[in-house]
């Protein structure tokens, strides 16, 4: 099999489908305002320690996070199993550092694998490249580490190799330990930091040793600045199976340099931060969620959308809302997303299409002033229903539409020149049945 055909294979799961949740949960939720805190505020090790002996997750409860994920169509989880504070979530024998020696004295990723398996959702861990707990990480002169700039760690020796053997026996034992892990996340090269430095190659060698059908991003070999060699002729062993752009919808999707699409997943904050914080105001809402998740699916990409649960262990109340409004649209017509891509046909001015074989589903965001106008030719069309209640979705010819014969019309109502109100009000879905 062809890199790309292996590549296609094992991507195919999540490439159907489509929707995640993303976890950022570590030792900064407890100073809430973000898992940069230490690097931005130049926090040396000692200090922080503080959070590592505050740090009691009384709530934790996996399964409550798994039941509402799974209600909100998401079909993976990719949890923060260690962030770039380098504290880890579970049971490393190769560090103090780490959840099942805080008061919890939990591993909170076997729990959470545990639970997310048990509802059915794809496990993934996220496993960040630097680490700002490690003696044996860069300090001075670093990009991030808090004490990038402090002059006392000049003369600091460190001892890198140190560092990648610590990195790959952890990667090992997240893949030895939890059972089947599909999805394996990096966070993130940098700088000089990229690539061969991290002994890239012999740690996806064993990786895929361990588990032949994870899946990798592509952050071993950039950040969410570029798309790496995954989109050239000649990727690297440790190109990643797909491309995670971060914070944006790619205008156009993913192509690789000859021009076919390549597998990507957009991931994105729901209140403009990863980790957890106090107060924030700057929640995206479902109806936002919904349209980009349909847009990254139009554009042949998957949604992560992330939480970052608080130091009880709660995901914030109002993540939670926005999940079960989430819940009740995706009830209705995540058969529009899951297995779905883009569309043959080109992007309408009131919403997107999404394709799946036979079956066109058309989004419909924006109330039309009269009928609506389909770009597909209505030879080819069997069938239309709506899908908010299955009813048929009559095609209209009225008089009012006749300078345009190329376009097929449809109306709710009558009289089919009229306007009629959309009937769902986040993204009022048509599923179109075409001839062969
Ligand atoms: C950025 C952030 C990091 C976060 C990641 C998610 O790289 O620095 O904290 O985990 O985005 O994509």
């Amino acid at each position: 099999m062809s890199y790309k055909e292996e590549r296609n294979k094992r991507t195919a799961w999540m490439m159907h489908d489509r929707f995640g949740l993303f976890i950022h949960w570590g030792l900064y939720a407890v100073p809430a305002i973000g898992e940069w805190k230490q690097s931005y505020e130049r926090i040396p090790t000692e200090e922080y320690k503080k959070y590592f002996d505050e740090f009691d997750p009384v709530d934790y409860n996996p399964a409550e996070w798994a039941k509402a994920a799974a209600a909100a169509g998401m079909k993976y989880a990719v949890l923060t199993a260690k962030h770039h504070e380098g504290f880890c979530l579970f049971d490393s024998a190769y560090t103090d550092f780490k959840s099942t020696n805080t008061k919890c004295k939990k591993d909170l990723v076997r729990e959470y694998v545990d639970a997310f398996r048990s509802v059915g959702l794809k496990i993934g861990l996220y496993y960040s490249l630097f680490d700002w707990h490690h003696k044996d990480y860069p300090h001075y002169g670093d990009l991030y580490h808090p004490m990038r700039d402090n002059e006392s760690y000049k003369d600091y020796q460190y001892n890198f190799d140190n560092y990648l053997a610590y990195m790959h026996n952890q990667v090992r034992e997240l893949l030895t330990n939890y059972g089947k892990i599909d999805l394996f996340w990096f966070d993130n090269s940098y700088g000089k930091m990229v690539g061969e430095v991290w002994k890239s190659t012999e740690l996806v060698i064993m990786m895929r040793s361990l588990q032949p059908d994870i899946i990798l991003n592509n952050r071993l070999e950039v950040n969410a600045s570029s798309r790496g060699s995954i989109g050239t002729s000649n990727p690297s062993v440790f190109s990643g199976d797909f491309v995670a752009p971060e914070q944006i919808v790619p205008p156009q999707g993913i192509c690789d340099d000859t021009g076919e699409p390549l597998p990507w997943e957009a991931n994105c904050t729901m209140n403009n931060n990863w980790g957890y914080v106090t107060g924030t105001a700057h929640y995206k809402s479902a109806k936002v969620l919904i349209r980009k998740l349909v847009e990254c699916v139009s554009k042949g990409g998957n949604l992560l959308v992330n939480v970052g649960p608080d130091g009880r262990g709660n995901i914030p109340e109002k993540s939670i809302k926005i999940m079960k409004r989430m819940a009740h649209w995706m009830k209705k017509y995540s058969d529009s997303l899951y297995g779905c891509g883009r569309s043959v046909f080109s992007k309408p001015e009131w919403g997107y299409y999404t394709q799946k074989g036979n079956t066109v589903y058309a989004h419909i965001f924006d109330q039309c002033i009269g009928p609506i106008p389909l770009q597909i030719p209505t030879s080819r069309i069997k069938s239309i229903h709506n899908m908010y209640d299955y009813s048929e979705v009559p095609i209209v010819r009225p008089w009012t539409t006749q300078l345009f014969p190329d376009y097929t019309f449809v109306n709710f109502g009558n009289p089919p020149q009229a306007t009629f109100e959309l009937a769902d009000e986040i993204d009022t879905v048509l599923k179109i049945e075409l001839t062969n």
